[in-house]
């Protein structure tokens, strides 16, 4: 049974009320905010690595201008979703430890290798499709930091979308190689796209507290599902096929059947068996140890400000 400040803040949860970091919330609340904003945060700055190994390869002046601004974008979204979760008691640096020694995980999307640039735009079109999907409900999330930074990201998204689609049209529409390179793209990014919404509703361990909490608005199967039914369309209008034969539009439920990611190959991914886990992760680590010097001149000259100041 819940206490009586566990039932007030339910019943502010159910009225659909915002809770800001002044406020009363369960330590469970708490608990599993930092972890899915914490995590969001790694994974916009994790997936700057497999976009960033194209910034110099890129075919044109103009396609290098546009990675190098999504790149950057995703570096504010982390930064972003990392002051959103240090109002709640967790500091950035806990929480990029954590990353780093694999108790804090980042989409599993991006553990595969980008190896040529139709992934870039495989990459903008699906990945951030999907990040999308998913974040368009976090807006309405019931944690008042959280939400309001979804609402600037959902914008920028949109443009990294965008830009990815133009890619693979330009591919699709191009020769025979291009084409090639666009469909061969979409066949490794497909599955593990369907991977980002989480595991089956199933199998999800956390959905349920955090639909009841209004911290996840729609399930995971739900999202994977909308994704589906907007993005086989896109492939359609693009000449490609999607790599799933079962695919078909289901009349009585007004949406496709499709065939579900291998779940195996997920749980091994978030166990670190993916292609890139230990690339990532290392990149990782060097930025902060290269980074280490960067940071101790900071706090050596506010402490020295801090101290003239108490002089
Ligand atoms: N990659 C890595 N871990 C995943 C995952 C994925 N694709 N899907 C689920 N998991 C993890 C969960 O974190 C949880 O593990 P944990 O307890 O150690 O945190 C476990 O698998 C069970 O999954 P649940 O469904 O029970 O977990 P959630 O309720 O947290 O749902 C989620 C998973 C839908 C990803 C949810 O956390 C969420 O909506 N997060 C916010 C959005 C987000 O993080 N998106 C990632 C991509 S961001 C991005 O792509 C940037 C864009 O600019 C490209």
């Amino acid at each position: 049974a819940l206490s009586p400040e566990e039932q007030a803040f339910q019943d502010r949860i159910d009225a659909g009320e915002r809770i800001e970091p002044r406020d009363w919330m369960p330590e469970g609340y708490r608990k599993t905010l930092i972890r899915q904003i914490g995590q969001h945060a790694h994974s916009e700055i994790v997936g700057q690595l497999p976009e960033g190994n194209w910034i110099t390869r890129a075919p044109t002046l103009e396609r290098k201008a546009i990675l190098l601004a999504k790149v950057q974008d995703e570096a504010g979204h982390g930064l972003y979703l990392y002051s959103a979760a240090e109002t709640l008691g967790e500091s950035r640096d806990e929480m990029t430890q954590k990353l780093l020694d694999g108790r804090m995980k980042y989409s599993s999307i991006f553990n595969y290798p980008t190896l040529t640039w139709a992934d870039i735009g495989a990459i903008g079109w699906l990945v951030d499709g999907a990040a999308i999907m998913n974040q368009v409900p976090l807006q309405r999330t019931s944690y008042g930091p959280y939400a309001r930074a979804m609402v600037r990201i959902c914008k920028e998204e949109s443009f990294h979308q965008r830009q990815g689609y133009h890619i693979m049209m330009k591919m699709a529409r191009g020769t025979d190689a291009q084409r090639e390179m666009a469909q061969d793209a979409l066949n490794r990014f497909w599955y593990p796209s369907l991977m980002m919404f989480g595991p089956s509703d199933k199998e999800s361990v956390h959905s349920a507290q955090n639909m009841a909490w209004k911290i996840k608005i729609n399930t995971n199967d739900e999202l994977r599902q909308k994704f589906v039914d907007q993005t086989v369309p896109q492939a359609e209008f693009l000449g490609l096929t999607v790599p799933d034969e079962t695919l078909c539009w289901n009349e009585e439920k007004g949406g496709y059947d499709f065939a579900e990611p291998d779940w195996n190959e997920f749980f091994e991914v978030l166990k670190g068996n993916g292609p890139c886990n230990a690339e990532r992760i290392g990149a990782r680590q060097k930025a902060w140890d290269d980074g280490a010097w960067f940071r101790d001149g900071l706090s050596a000259y506010a402490d020295k400000q801090q101290a003239r100041r108490m002089a």
